[in-house]
């Protein structure tokens, strides 16, 4: 049995703001009591010090908050991030899918594998929905690599039995290997497993149903998808799927809508399709770097929250520019600025933590450092360049949070913590 604590200013938005008042909990000077990885108190350090007055403190210089969570990124990609020019499907043929075949060599996953995760970390980032290759060993490569760091990482071998040549599988190779992999990695550190046909214009109607039987089968197994992003890409799916009511629907038809299901971009929706996710109980990634930098269009959250849809941040590398949740969450402010709200910073900070554990099904686990939960936190330094330390100087905890979102990445985070060990030192 370890207890180890940490005093600092201490921030966590357990509850999202939009909805429920009081949302936000916030210690000036508070402690963080961990024991073997898990949160056995926090609170304001003179009501829990004398409790744990044998416990050695680590003094934390910095902002702590938890861990976060980014929804929906693609560790392949890490090495393809600012590719010139194209919109979604060209950009795929272009410069994706030539990287992804690389992906058929284990020693190029491992390598890629291992920068991505510790670049997770330089960023904050302590748990993540991940999209692999269609290869079984991209998937091996990344959950041996985060297994080493004791992160949470759920991931899957993508099914595209309709993709070009050189990543193609079949629907019994798709679930063959998608079977032995979850057989394989069930129940291993913080791992998870998700069944990934990559969007319905990759797989045929048999891989789809064999992705609805894999969902159906594994009741531990998540579904991870894109959905509605690009204008051009939404037309080809109605085109190929005539007579379904809209992109949603395609994959509805095959059992892949559900409250194990998250969507990546969801962009282009209708009231019936956000309704009918809402029913479901599904989940969106909201990835404006990506959707900004691949002229997507904007996400509308307004539309989400109107239905009640539970919407995480995702950074979707390597469409998506930065691997800073900070970033995104300072992205998805301009979005909703174009789209006439205003996202308040601190329900920001909800949707990059809370809302993403929810989204990936975890949010008993992780998410706001609450007690019995898994003490994954980062250490945020509002001093880190001259122009924050300027800008934060006196500001509210509401003013340097948002100058944190909307000038800060990776500079800011001063160390990240997986299950209280220190796991990056900037
Ligand atoms: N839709 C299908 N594949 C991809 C991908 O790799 N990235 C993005 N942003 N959208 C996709
Ligand atoms: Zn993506």
């Amino acid at each position: 049995m370890t207890i180890s604590a940490f005093r600092g200013e201490i921030l966590s938005v357990p509850q999202d703001p939009a909805t429920t008042p009081d949302a936000v909990q916030h210690y000036p000077d508070g402690l963080l009591v961990v024991e073997d990885g898990l949160v056995l108190a926090l609170g304001a350090y003179e009501d829990l010090a004398p409790r744990f007055a044998d416990v050695p403190v680590e003094l934390i210089d910095g902002l702590i908050v938890p861990g976060f969570i980014d929804t929906h990124i693609h560790y392949p990609q890490t090495e393809r991030i600012a590719a010139h020019g194209q919109q979604l499907l060209q950009w795929l043929e272009q410069h994706i899918f030539p990287a992804e075949a690389a992906f058929a060599s284990r020693a190029h996953a491992d390598d890629v594998a291992a920068f991505f995760l510790d670049e997770l970390l330089r960023n904050g980032t302590t748990s993540a929905l991940v999209f692999a290759t269609v290869h079984e060993g991209s998937v091996d490569a990344l959950f041996e690599a985060a297994l080493e760091r004791g992160m949470r990482i759920t991931s899957g071998k993508v099914l595209m039995d309709l993709g070009p040549e050189s990543l193609r599988d079949t629907p019994e190779s798709g679930r063959a290997q998608s079977e032995a992999l979850i057989a394989r990695w069930r129940g291993r550190g913080r791992l998870g497993y998700a069944v990934t046909p990559r969007f319905a214009l990759t797989s045929s109607d048999a891989q789809m149903a064999v992705a609805g039987e894999l969902l159906a089968a594994h009741p531990d197994a998540m579904l991870h998808t894109h959905l509605a992003e690009n204008t051009g890409e939404c037309a080809a799916v109605m085109e190929r799927f005539p007579d379904a009511l809209d992109y949603l629907d395609a994959y509805d038809r095959f059992g892949l809508v559900g409250k194990r299901s998250l969507f990546a971009h969801a962009i282009h929706m209708s009231d019936r399709a956000m309704g009918r996710m809402a029913q479901a109980g599904a989940s969106i990634s909201c990835c404006p770097t990506s959707n900004l930098f691949l002229g997507s269009g904007l996400f509308d959250l307004a539309l989400a929250d109107r239905h009640g849809v539970n919407v995480g941040l995702g950074t979707d590398v390597g469409a998506g520019t930065s691997f800073s949740m900070l970033a995104t969450q300072g992205e998805a402010y301009k979005v909703c600025q174009m789209r006439g709200s205003v996202l308040d910073p601190f329900r920001a900070l909800y949707l990059a933590t809370v809302a993403g554990a929810k989204a990936l099904g975890f949010a008993d686990k992780v998410g706001a450092l609450q007690v019995g939960q898994e003490a994954d936190f980062l250490v945020l330094d509002c001093a880190a360049t001259p122009l924050l330390a300027r800008r934060c100087a006196g500001a509210s905890l509401r003013e340097r949070l948002f100058a944190l979102q909307i000038l800060g990445d990776d500079r800011c985070v001063a160390a990240t913590y997986i299950a209280g060990i220190r796991r990056h030192s900037r």
